[in-house]
């Protein structure tokens, strides 16, 4: 169990989060490389703020979590999937062969998931992955050395497979819950060059939004 969620009081830990209702400035800044109009996993969704916002944008959203009342709202909404699903029972991943266009996680943090994860990234697909990592343990829960990422870890996990456009590691004071923060953004075009040298397109590292 490596969640941000299942610390000790990990229920109050959850309720915490499910007050932050606004998306991290981390997502909604890269939001906007992923393909317009595909499809978007938010991964151990919570309430839904990166889905609601990825909605917003025009993508279709699937959104995972073992509890998914808080979603309820969006039910109706033809654009949304909304899966409850247990992420850690040791059962099979729950989209074999389905790749998406963009894939969130934040404020989650699972490693058996990891292989399935990157598998899951469609050709040109962006990753965007925000979670709290070692040294969180001075700020605040999650304090569990297996809830928080180690430094670098995201940089290894994709890299050979993915480019990366944005990586951050360090304290963040500002926000709604200060503490030590790992965050990534990586695109998955290693492969697809076009240029003499097999370097894959440079993107924006400050994508605008579609309506700007
Ligand atoms: C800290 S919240 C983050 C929610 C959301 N990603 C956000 O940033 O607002 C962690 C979420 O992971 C979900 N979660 C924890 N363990 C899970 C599991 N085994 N399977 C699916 N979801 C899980 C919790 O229900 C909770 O909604």
């Amino acid at each position: 169990m490596q969640n941000a969620t299942n610390d000790s009081s990990g229920d109050s830990l959850r309720a915490r989060h499910l007050r932050i209702t606004e998306p991290s400035p981390w997502v909604r800044r890269f939001a906007p490389l992923i393909t317009r109009g595909g499809t978007v996993l938010d991964m151990a969704c919570g309430g839904g703020r990166h889905a609601r916002h990825l909605l917003a944008q025009g993508h279709p959203v699937v959104a995972v979590d073992k509890d998914i009342d808080p979603l309820a709202d969006l039910a109706d909404d033809p654009g949304a999937e909304i899966i409850r699903h247990d992420l850690e029972d040791g059962g099979p991943w729950p989209f074999p062969g389905r790749t998406f266009a963009g894939i969130i996680v934040v404020n989650y943090l699972y490693r058996p998931l990891f292989s399935d994860l990157l598998n899951s990234v469609a050709p040109g697909g962006v990753l965007i992955y925000e979670t709290f990592a070692r040294g969180n343990e001075v700020f605040s829960r999650p304090r569990n050395p297996d809830h928080l990422l180690k430094s670098g870890e995201l940089l290894d996990l994709v890299h050979g497979r993915m480019q990366v456009i944005a990586y951050e590691h360090g304290i963040v004071e500002k926000g709604p819950i200060p503490g030590v923060i790992q965050r990534l953004c990586a695109v998955n075009d290693r492969d697809a060059s076009q240029r003499e040298d097999g370097e894959p397109e440079p993107h924006k590292v400050h994508p605008d939004t579609p309506s700007s």
